[in-house]
């Protein structure tokens, strides 16, 4: 029985949150292991939709969800995502939900500097979600950052305080900010800490005994591979590793806990925040596109470029993160247009490349090079088997498998729970 890491193999927003619901099913724990209240995760249960932006998708079916010490926690965020889903009739108890008492925290300090920064920045903005998550992540690997344990601790905070202090207000002094008002962040600490506390735990033993037991665990990444801090658009990425090797490092577990790789991706593509894309289209089929598929992010409302399905950047997702199958998400958006372009390669400067080049400034040159499919005119919205999709869509599937080198276990034609072809079952592999 395999455990199964579920990423997005393109920029985020590929539908990760369906499939991980729809999964968590069949799951005895769902696990974050990376990122923060940075993520938007959209689920679609009959008559109501969820928006979880911290919390494991499982938490909406009850499944037992944690957050791994590899996520960023914001404690406000979480306590205002939990009453938000308390009001929805989601319960998330210290039996449902367990943090990880080493997850590093986000304080108030680092969203003011992820919006300053950004606000400086003019052109080169990354074009964050602003939470703070890239300042929450620069204090953990400097070593100054305050977790969860310390929240049982504030009295003996001394000198990691200073020097988290210290950093932050030559910081903000170059911006012109005030300096950290001390006593007020501990008075604020003091009080959410009562809220946070119940949940900590140190959850790689409760991991740990899960899998000795035999439980079937669902690692729920958040982002997308070419967000990725090390192989994505850097700099136009978050600040954490997205793939699917963070899954162990980011919940106390061994790589060998992950099994199958889910990479989730959708029939076109999609950006939000800056940074270069090959296939973009800045044209009315990119309107439609959008439109089509509302994309409109999550946790933002930010509008979402969009252009064709990018096999080459899939390709190199599905390589550096060990892919093993593929959801293919918004296959719906598709039906209806006349023809559909799938990018094979790239040409730079007269060179054909097959695979994204590292810098920055050859991401942004690089040329598309495009195949040509016919459209579909059937709808494949609600799909539940391949018999229900248009020959066509099958070819157009077939090939997609083809240039990622990778196979589609999963088809999603709808955000319904239901909407959905299972071709080969991740947890059975
Ligand atoms: P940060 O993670 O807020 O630092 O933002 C860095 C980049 O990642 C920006 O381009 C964001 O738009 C993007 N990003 C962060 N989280 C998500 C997500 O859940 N979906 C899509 N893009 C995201």
């Amino acid at each position: 029985m395999a455990n199964v890491a579920v990423v997005g193999a393109q920029w985020g927003d590929e539908g990760k949150g369906k499939v991980v619901d729809w999964l968590a099913e069949r799951a005895d724990v769902v696990v974050r292991f990376q990122g923060g209240h940075n993520a938007g995760h959209t689920l679609v249960v009959g008559e109501n939709v969820y928006k979880l932006s911290l919390l494991p998708s499982g938490i909406v079916r009850g499944t037992p969800s944690v957050i791994g010490n590899g996520v960023v926690l914001d404690p406000w965020a979480l306590r205002d995502e939990v009453e938000r889903l308390g009001e929805q009739g989601v319960e998330a108890t210290p039996d449902t939900l367990r943090i990880a008492d080493t997850c590093a925290l986000i304080l108030p300090f680092h969203r003011d500097l992820d919006g300053l920064r950004e606000d400086a920045s003019g052109a080169g903005k990354i074009g964050t979600t602003r939470r703070g998550i890239g300042p929450a992540y620069e204090d953990k690997v400097g070593r100054r950052a305050l977790r969860v344990c310390d929240l049982a601790h504030l009295d003996d905070l001394g000198p990691q305080l200073d020097r988290l202090c210290a950093h932050h207000d030559a910081l903000r002094a170059g911006f012109g900010e005030a300096p950290i008002d001390r006593d007020r962040l501990l008075a604020d600490l003091r009080e959410i800490a009562n809220f946070v506390l119940p949940f900590a735990k140190p959850v790689w033993r409760d991991l740990n005994a899960a899998r000795s037991a035999g439980r079937r665990i669902l690692f729920e990444g958040a982002q997308g591979v070419l967000l990725d801090v090390d192989h994505g658009t850097y700099p136009y990425v978050t600040s954490s590793n997205t793939i699917a090797g963070t899954a162990a490092g980011g919940s106390g577990l061994g790589p060998s806990a992950v099994g199958f790789v889910l990479g989730i991706a959708k029939a076109y593509t999609t950006r939000v925040g800056s940074g270069p894309f090959p296939t973009e289209l800045d044209d009315e089929t990119g309107e439609r596109l959008g439109t089509r598929g509302r994309e409109f992010g999550t946790v933002t409302g930010r509008k979402r470029r969009c252009g064709w399905f990018d096999a080459v950047l899939v390709r190199q997702s599905a390589a550096v993160s060990g892919i093993t199958g593929i959801a293919l998400t918004k296959l719906d958006v598709l039906d209806g247009f006349e023809t559909i372009s799938i990018c094979t390669g790239y040409r730079l400067r007269g060179e054909e490349l097959d695979y994204y080049p590292a810098h920055a400034r050859d991401q942004a040159e690089v040329e598309p090079i495009y195949e040509v499919m016919e459209g579909w005119s059937g709808s494949t919205a609600g799909a539940r088997s391949w018999a229900d999709l248009p020959a066509q869509a099958i070819k157009y599937i077939r090939r997609v498998e083809e240039l990622i080198r990778c196979p589609v276990a999963l088809v999603s034609t709808s955000p319904e729970r239901e909407d959905t072809i299972l071709v080969r079952d991740p947890f059975a592999n």
